[in-house]
């Protein structure tokens, strides 16, 4: 049997989910297909209750959708639920169910190579308030991290996600201004907004001069590769962690969501990061 799996969204064309999907479907020896649906805005109604009718087992659902699709669910899971955006949907016996893989895509991202690094005495910040951010902060405090301070441009949507999921007792607000002068008390730095990416690559969120011995920076940006911020930190002697891992590592989970099997991931990063390295947008 074909698995029939796909990505929603506008615009879909350059992502790299169809890549990433068949990778993991050849590691699996599982048949299938990956395809894209760009719906433009104004046609998402009529054009998900077409697929609702079609054979998908499950799909994956970006940007601008990720909200829109709850209202046509028939289940939730608790960190979709509680994140109020979806990225996985799972086709079961016609159900739709709902999943959210990007906190803990970034998460298991980390583990994997820094296992130590987000552990529960650990002191993180998050740079940035939007949807990225708030799965990876709900995933933090599943993982018992001890703080988890978020800074924001727009202080008040900081301290939102931090009311929302209730984590008051870990976590305070900070201005970003704020966070460039602490940023030397964190284990962890993660940048979790869209600034420094392609073709804007020359800005960083912060400016950094201090960091904390052995402290790891992270930036969900892979759109290049390696962004300013990261450039940054690599000079002060921080670990890394790049946005195309997390990108694998919540397709990862998105793919055991739908088929129960765990892609080879060690293996498929290397040749990922091989097809990136020839990506011109992503190599600078
Ligand atoms: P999402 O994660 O929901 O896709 P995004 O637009 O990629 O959203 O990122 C939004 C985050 O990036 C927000 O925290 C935003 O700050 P505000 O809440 O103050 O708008 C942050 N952001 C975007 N551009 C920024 C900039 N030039 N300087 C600082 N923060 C910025």
């Amino acid at each position: 049997m074909m698995l029939q799996l796909g990505l929603i969204g506008y615009p879909a064309a350059h992502s790299l989910s169809p890549w990433i999907h068949h990778q993991f479907m050849s590691d699996q020896n599982i048949e299938g297909k990956y395809s894209l649906y760009e719906i433009p805005p104004g046609e998402f109604e009529s054009k998900i209750q077409k697929i609702k009718h079609s054979s998908l087992d499950g799909f994956n659902i970006t940007v601008p959708y990720k909200e829109k699709i709850i209202a046509y669910l028939d289940e939730i899971d608790d960190a979709a639920r509680f994140l109020g955006a979806v990225n996985t949907v799972k086709v079961e016996n016609g159900k739709w169910i709902g999943y959210n893989t990007d906190g803990i895509g970034f998460y298991n991202s980390v583990a994997k190579r820094y296992p130590e690094a987000l552990s529960s005495n650990k002191k993180v910040l998050l740079l940035g308030s939007g949807g990225a951010a708030r799965g990876i902060y709900y995933a933090l405090l599943k993982q018992n991290v001890s703080t988890i301070d978020i800074a924001n441009r727009t202080e008040e949507k900081a301290r939102k996600i931090i009311e929302d999921l209730d984590g008051t007792r870990f976590s305070k607000a900070l201005s970003i201004s704020d966070a460039e002068k602490k940023i030397h008390h964190y284990d962890a730095v993660i940048q979790t907004s869209s600034v420094g990416m392609s073709p804007n690559d020359d800005q960083s969120i912060v400016k950094i001069t201090d960091i904390k011995n052995g402290s790891l920076f992270s930036d969900i940006v892979y759109r290049p590769m390696k962004t300013t911020f990261l450039k940054q930190a690599e000079a002060l002697g921080a670990n890394l962690h790049y946005g195309h891992e997390m990108l694998l590592y919540q397709a990862a989970g998105a793919f055991e969501i739908w088929t129960d099997a765990v892609p080879d991931t060690q293996e498929i990063m290397i040749k990922f990061e091989n097809k990136l390295r020839g990506d011109s947008n992503v190599n600078k």
